[in-house]
């Protein structure tokens, strides 16, 4: 037994993430099939199909980097990560990051949260990236999305409407 760890993927990792679910399975309105949240659709497509391909290509010049985190050998979040750009403040932007979805709300064999372990393996990545300083997250989250605004107030974090409807996450990282 390993308990909770992470590595960044690699390129053979595209069937890992192809099974990766974090999104609870439609249910039927009428004659039509609804995902009940459809955020963590968009994220589960995005996170299966692009997140591999689309962080080999923004490697270098935005340094982008995909979190795989493990309990054992078990798949248990992803998160995908890069620089703002931002000279005078460092800043990473969240691309996306999922629990999946059979450990969502639950605890890993160290006793910590999917969501906490997720964040505890982006801190040591940004740490590993070698920013000094203060590090800042900013994230794009859906308002109907109460799961992941609520996680996120708990780290203290503050979530200011958009003009296209989202909410825009802002806080301190590091
Ligand atoms: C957002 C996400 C990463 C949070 O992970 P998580 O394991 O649900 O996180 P937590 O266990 O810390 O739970 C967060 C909050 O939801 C609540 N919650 C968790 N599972 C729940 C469940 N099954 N039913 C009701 N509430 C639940 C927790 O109680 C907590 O609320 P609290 O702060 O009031 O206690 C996860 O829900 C997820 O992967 N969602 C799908 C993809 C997604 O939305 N990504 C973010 C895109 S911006």
């Amino acid at each position: 037994m390993t308990g909770v760890h992470w590595r960044h993927a690699r390129a053979g990792d595209g069937p890992l993430l192809e099974a990766f679910a974090c999104a609870k399975p439609n249910v039927r309105q009428g004659q039509r099939r609804v995902p009940p949240e459809p955020w963590a659709t968009e994220v589960q497509s995005y996170l299966r199909a692009k997140a591999l391909g689309e962080t080999a290509a923004r490697r270098a010049e935005h340094d982008q980097r995909l979190i795989l985190v493990f309990d054992d050998d078990s798949l248990v979040a992803v998160v995908a990560h890069q620089d703002a750009g931002y000279e005078e403040a460092p800043t990473r932007i969240l691309i996306a990051g999922a629990v999946a979805l059979a450990r969502r709300g639950g605890t890993l064999s160290d006793g910590r949260s999917a969501f906490h372990a997720a964040l505890v393996c982006l801190l040591e990545d940004v740490q590993q990236a070698s920013i000094s300083g203060p590090v800042l997250a900013l994230g794009w989250v859906h308002p109907g999305n109460r799961r992941c605004l609520r996680a996120m107030a708990r780290l203290g974090w503050a979530a200011v409407p958009t003009d296209d409807g989202l909410l825009e996450v802002r806080g301190r990282l590091l």
